[in-house]
């Protein structure tokens, strides 16, 4: 269907080049969630054999729904809602799929604070100060109870909203094709060191080497939660880039190479953490704390730590803001197709808002501002619970139910031969939607293990 017969949706005309799209969509992937939350996830559910449960749900699930969004946008060739709309016909898909619009704009509301406060570590640590006086958790919780974090919660919005501003291939491409190359340069130095460091191999085995005993449903559901934030499934970033792919391109390729871009930046982080935790005698499970506060530690007490300090955190800020890249351009086009604003006037009120938004989310989590505290939980923490636990699995679900049951051309634009597109079919119809609200009950604590 036309975008005019689609009650006048224009089609975007932005296009992203084959290795552009990869890269972009990699960047979109790998982020805090991979240097951030998964080691210290793999460190609680029992090492190697989470990855290996990681691994398996990327492959089961993680993909076939990635393909499915990829469809949605280049298919629709519009930003969420009107991809839906325009592949449907219907308008109610619309007002279904805008949970979708709505959901990266909070997550960044709090991401971007976590994306500052690398940014403002990966300063201190090449001037030396972070070393300075030898209590890194005192130092931490220092910082994030203080106002400098509203301060690079602006700093990173601003670069996101500049990258965004530039449009899809002179911003977001070129964006990603220097950090991209630039991460995996950071990530091998970084690995080298780690695995040279004496006592590394304990957390290399610790890594590696899988103990079945500890494969618990939970464990099980908690992989499959972070497949899909790992792969930005559920957010509309997929679908939105989506939109920016060139026809010619095999999507279904393309989601191979996102994946397995995903999976090795996670290999990679697992051993510079579990090597360096282990040499320091670190628990790599200890939280989320593992990456500001022990690994500092790790880094002070090693030759030139100051220097390979900076280089981990700028490892982390160049991860973190090509994510926050992805999940602004999901407001930013929905405004754009919506209202006909101009991709600047879009960029610049969504990165306004969300910037406002955080910065109590910024302020709540080391209580600078009392009061944004709820039920136990800092406001920051309501997001992030919400956001990935239950609107990012929802998020999901309604894309498997949409490109399962509702749009009948996605066959065709996924491009698989029948053997595979059987395959995914039954992925996308059956075996995800059922594991993605097993996920979302978890998550939401209304089921327990
Ligand atoms: N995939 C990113 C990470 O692992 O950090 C986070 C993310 C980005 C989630 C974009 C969702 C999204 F739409």
């Amino acid at each position: 269907m036309s975008g005019h017969e689609a009650g006048g949706l224009k089609e975007s005309g932005e296009r992203f080049s084959s290795s552009g799209f990869i890269l972009a969509a990699i960047g979109s992937a790998v982020g805090l969630g991979n240097m951030w939350k998964f080691p210290y996830i793999t460190g609680l559910y029992g090492g190697a054999a989470f990855f290996l449960m990681f691994i398996v749900c990327m492959v089961v699930i993680g993909l076939p729904v990635l393909l499915a969004e990829l469809a949605i946008g280049r298919g629709g060739r519009g930003s969420v809602t009107t991809s839906f709309i325009r592949l449907s016909g219907k308008k109610s898909w619309g007002a279904i799929s805008f949970l979708s619009i709505l959901a990266p704009f909070f997550i960044l509301c709090f991401y971007s604070v976590v994306a500052g406060w690398t940014i403002h570590y990966a300063i201190i640590s090449f001037t030396g100060k972070l070393y300075a006086s030898g209590d890194y958790a005192g130092q931490f919780s220092a910082f994030i109870g203080g106002w400098l974090p509203v301060l690079w919660h602006f700093v990173s919005m601003l670069v996101t909203a500049a990258v965004i501003m530039k449009g899809v291939s002179s911003g977001i491409e070129k964006f990603n094709k220097v950090f991209i190359p630039g991460l995996i340069i950071l990530l091998i130095v970084l690995m080298i060191r780690a695995l040279t460091l004496e006592g590394a191999g304990e957390g290399l085995s610790f890594f590696l080497r899988p103990d079945f005993s500890k494969i618990t449903t939970e464990s099980a559901l908690v992989a499959l939660g972070h497949a899909f934030f790992s792969l930005s499934l559920g957010m509309g970033t997929m679908i939105t880039y989506g939109a920016y792919v060139d026809k010619r391109q095999s999507l279904g390729s393309g989601a191979l190479a996102i994946g397995a871009g995903d999976l090795v930046y996670a290999l990679l982080a697992g051993l510079i953490i579990f090597p360096t935790s282990a040499a320091f005698g670190l628990e790599a499970s200890q939280g989320p704390g593992l990456v500001f506060v022990a690994l500092p530690a790790a880094f002070g007490a090693m030759p030139f730590g100051a220097f390979f300090g900076g280089l981990f955190f700028l490892l982390l800020a160049f991860a973190a803001l090509t994510s926050t890249v992805s999940l602004l351009e999901v407001p930013v086009a929905f405004l754009k197709d919506t209202f006909g604003l101009s991709r600047n006037a879009s960029a610049a009120i969504a990165a306004s808002l969300i910037f406002l938004i955080g910065v109590p989310c910024a302020l709540s989590v080391g209580g600078a501002a009392p009061g944004l505290t709820f039920g136990g939980k800092t406001l920051f923490d309501w997001f992030d619970f919400i956001l990935s636990n239950i609107v990012l699995p929802l998020g999901g679900f309604i894309v498997t139910i949409f490109v399962g049951y509702a749009w009948k051309g996605a066959a065709e634009e996924a491009g698989l031969r029948a053997g595979w597109f059987r395959l995914w079919l039954f992925m996308v119809r059956f075996v995800a939607p059922i594991l993605v609200i097993l996920v979302l009950l978890y998550s939401a604590g209304i089921i327990r293990f």
